[in-house]
């Protein structure tokens, strides 16, 4: 029998590096690998890394500081410790890491995950670097997701359907280090989601840097998209929940617009990123969109499903961008009152387009525009919260809350709920009225009889 070795994975960035996380240590358990959540117990440390701003790719180089320090520690003590970097960090900067950090043994890219056992092992005599995008498809050779480790991560699971970008948005690094759009296959991902929902998953998100591109062969022979795809993960006995991310505008296509409107599984919560208000910033950062044209798209989604509760990524001083062209954003912010979303600064990446165009925006000018956005986001998702007072919705309990009593779930948008005097359990669904709002969650009771038909905040002032 193979001797038990424990791995620590420290994941950094998007949702995909979590279910990526995952994938890697299902793939190490054949080798005798076990989850720890401690470094100094680890026999292997795998940073799984993001590159998609400075800030996030300066952490692995402050963590490998840390991590020399414990292997010397360890080494000291005659206990060895492997230490792999993998994500997007190790895409893009492979070699670098290699020169800058001596204590890393194992450098591997997001898609060379499956060859991470054989890596491990070669890594005790030689250093191993894989940034390869190899023919193969890593899902064909990585394990399924292990029944007990998913139980053991709850009633909501991520399954990656869509990986890689074609879209060249002028300030990603997208594109370079997670490759050109690929779709994992229908039945493969049908097969998945199956065997999440067999071991507890209720809410399944499905994941891709174009998820919404998502098109692969249905086994009925045509071209399945995502809305066709959600239908048939809906059919899975035990699969109450279905969430997707990250979506661009223009893969929104009719069918999964009409599918948030017939297909009551599909989450009325939708990420759909807009970057910039600006015509003139849009064309700059190459989205291929007017602002206009995603107003218009999130008017077609809110009739087809008015409570839709939206979200979006924006980013502030973007090269070139004035105040009249951030006053546009503000105006986006406000005409499509999201129920959140996430800032940022533009932070230059080597290698993309925009990184060397002139007109870059002064720090001090983007401290202050993402201060005065994040405050108008704050506003607005205070303001949606607000209204959710009242209502009674369907809560999924995801964990025990800090106080007996209390669990913890989300609502259908996406907000985390503190819901009192249920008797149900982990990975129930329960009707919860909504009693007030904190500061980052809602606080609801558990309604007994649950006939009464859901109701929803945004649709209430019309409903009878
Ligand atoms: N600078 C700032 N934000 C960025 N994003 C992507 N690249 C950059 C960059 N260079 C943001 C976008 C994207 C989100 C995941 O990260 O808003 O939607
Ligand atoms: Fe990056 Fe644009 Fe692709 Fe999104 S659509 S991953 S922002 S290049």
């Amino acid at each position: 029998m193979t001797a038990q070795k424990k791995v620590f994975v420290k994941t950094y960035g998007c949702q995909m590096n979590v279910y990526d996380s995952g994938r890697m240590t299902d793939a190490l358990a054949p080798a005798g690998y076990e989850t720890t959540d401690a470094a100094e117990s680890a026999d292997l440390v795998i940073l799984n890394t993001c590159h998609i701003r400075e800030k996030a790719a300066e952490k692995v180089y402050s963590e490998l500081g840390r991590l020399r320090a414990l292997k010397a520690e360890k080494a000291a003590a005659g206990q060895d410790m492997l230490v792999a970097v993998a994500g997007c960090v190790a895409q893009a900067e492979g070699a670098e890491i290699a020169a800058r950090a001596p204590v890393v043994d194992v450098v591997v890219g997001p898609q060379a995950y499956h060859r991470l056992p054989e890596l491990v092992a070669a890594a005790a005599t030689r250093r191993s670097v894989d940034t390869d995008f190899p023919v193969e498809s890593k899902f064909d050779h990585l394990p399924a997701p292990d029944a007990a480790a998913t139980r053991r991560r709850g009633p909501t699971a991520f399954l990656t359907v869509q990986e890689g970008c074609d879209k060249f948005c002028a300030f990603c690094v997208v594109p370079y280090t997670r490759g050109a759009e690929v779709s994992r296959p229908a039945a493969a991902v049908v097969a998945e989601a199956a065997a999440l929902a067999a071991a507890g998953v209720r809410e399944v998100t499905l994941l891709g840097q174009n998820v919404n591109a998502w098109e692969a062969d249905g086994p009925d022979g045509r071209t399945w998209g995502l809305g066709r795809l959600a239908f048939r993960l809906a059919e899975i006995p035990g699969l109450a929940r279905i969430r997707y991310t990250t979506s661009h505008p223009r893969d929104m296509s009719d069918e999964l617009i009409a599918a948030h409107r017939d297909l009551p599984a599909l989450m009325p919560y939708l990420h759909l990123p807009v970057q910039s208000g600006s015509d003139r910033i849009l064309n700059a950062m190459n989205r291929q969109h007017s602002a206009a044209d995603y107003l218009r798209l999130v008017e077609r989604i809110r009739r087809a499903r008015p409570d839709m509760a939206m979200s979006g990524d924006f980013i502030v001083g973007f090269p070139g961008e004035t105040e009249e062209d951030f006053a546009a954003t503000l105006a986006v912010v406000d005409a499509v009152a999201y129920a959140a979303a996430f800032s940022f600064k533009y932070s230059p990446r080597p290698g993309t387009p925009a990184a060397d165009r002139s007109g870059q925006v002064p720090e001090a000018a983007k401290t202050e525009r993402l201060a005065r956005l994040q405050e108008r986001i704050e506003a607005h998702r205070a303001a949606f919260n607000a209204s959710c007072v009242g209502a009674t919705m369907e809560v999924l309990l995801e964990k025990p809350g800090r106080w007996p009593g209390q669990i913890v779930g989300r609502s259908p948008y996406l907000q985390s709920v503190v819901v009192t005097g249920s008797d149900g359990g982990i990975g129930d669904l329960v009707q919860v009225r909504i009693d007030g709002v904190g500061p980052n969650s809602l606080a609801g009771s558990a309604v007994v009889a649950q006939r009464e038909p859901e109701s929803r905040p945004v649709v209430a002032e019309g409903a009878s």
